[in-house]
């Protein structure tokens, strides 16, 4: 009854809190003999990780991994091997600043989990949001990056595409770009947008909300499941799973509301090589809780960052009315730093399907 596990055959399980000595995860089920590194796990963190510009949290925290278990070298196996075991991963934390929170310790933070910890548990780690505090994704991206092994021939990337109001503009959309801003922006001109936009937000000591997209290519058809074990139930638990998101879609989405069915159907042809080609893919590659071949396209939304400068109504642990106001470091729009977890939780639920399907009919 403690839900800290994700996933089936790929099972991950996260530990640790925010002002703890560490965090991390065991990776349960990946296949053996698959190559694997720190130094490819750390390029995934080194994405996530904080205070690499002006518009994350200014917590300085190498997220540096270290493999406990799971992964094997010898002279045979060429560089290090997964084993099949259980693989342990663990990032110290190493910038706590625990007094910050001192003042919220008895304070329920409006739009934090503080309240709802205290109503379930009645014992809190205050520091940071403990358990709550989305330093726990650190671990997600890092099994992120071990799922990612699993499934060597899927592309999955990830990009910001909304903040506050501001929305990128589609037509402009190029990957490449993602990697040249602080936003893992795909649209240049939108970035530099953002950049004003959030600084303002940022200066005001305020926070705004974002959307963020994931598409993940070279999914053949036929992962995933039908009735309660749909593809696209669990890439929604997975993304809906991460701290902050409050809406999860899959292809059009909500939008697909608006459409009637003829503007809604995939319509199909057959390829000059011999095989289907979608005209569309209003499903988000993804009809029946199997994927179609086509691209896995997923977008989630996330609420502005709760722990804000300007002083909120709100109650403390004794019943009394108070002002709560966030000191310590945030970030004043967890979108951005959300980018890499989606990723990481796309790679995990499509390795974890890949094990399923392949189990099922080989
Ligand atoms: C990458 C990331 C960074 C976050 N950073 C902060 C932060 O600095 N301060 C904060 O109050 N919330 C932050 N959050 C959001 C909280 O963790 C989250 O709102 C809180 O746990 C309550 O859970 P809920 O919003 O999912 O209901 C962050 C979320 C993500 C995904």
């Amino acid at each position: 009854m403690s839900h800290n596990s994700f996933g089936h055959l790929f099972r991950v399980t996260t530990w640790g809190e925010s002002h703890g000595p560490a965090l991390g995860c065991v990776v349960d089920g990946c296949p053996p003999g698959l190559s694997l590194t720190v130094a490819e796990i750390q390029a995934f963190l080194d994405k996530r990780k904080p205070g690499q510009s002006r518009f994350v949290t200014q917590r300085r925290e190498p997220d540096e991994v270290e493999i406990l278990s799971g992964v094997f070298e010898d002279d045979r196996t060429g560089g290090p091997v997964t084993t099949g075991t259980s693989i342990s991963l663990m990032i110290r934390n190493v910038d706590q600043r625990s007094k910050d929170y001192g003042d919220i310790r008895d304070k329920y933070r409006p739009g934090h989990a503080d309240y709802t910890y205290d109503a379930k548990y009645g014992v809190r780690d205050y520091r940071g949001g403990g358990r709550s505090s989305a330093r726990e994704t650190a671990a997600r991206v890092a099994a992120g990056a071990v799922a990612r092994k699993v499934i060597p021939g899927v592309v999955i990337r990830a990009a910001l595409v909304q903040i506050g109001p501001h929305k990128i503009d589609r037509s402009k959309w190029d990957w490449a770009e993602v990697d040249n801003n602080d936003f893992f922006c795909p649209d240049p001109d939108a970035a530099k947008a953002f950049e004003d936009y959030l600084d303002g937000i940022r200066k005001a000591g305020s926070s705004v909300g974002a959307v963020i997209e994931c598409v993940a290519e070279g999914v053949p058809a036929g992962w995933g499941a039908p009735i309660y074990g749909k593809l696209d139930q669990d890439i929604a638990s997975a993304f809906m799973s991460i701290n902050a998101v409050k809406a999860v879609e899959i292809g059009a989405g909500m939008a697909a509301a608006e459409l009637t069915g003829e503007e809604n159907a995939d319509e199909m042809r057959i390829g000059a090589d011999g095989r289907p080609v979608f005209l569309a893919n209003h499903a988000g590659g993804i009809l029946g809780g199997i994927s179609t071949g086509q691209p896995v396209v997923a977008r989630f939304a996330v609420k502005p960052t709760s722990s804000i400068l300007t002083p909120r109504q709100s109650i403390d642990k004794d019943g009394n009315e108070v002002e709560v106001m966030t000191k310590g470091r945030h970030d004043p729009c967890v979108g951005i730093r959300a980018v890499p977890v989606a990723e990481a939780m796309m790679a995990i639920v499509l390795a974890d399907h890949f094990l399923r399907h392949r189990g099922q009919v080989g």
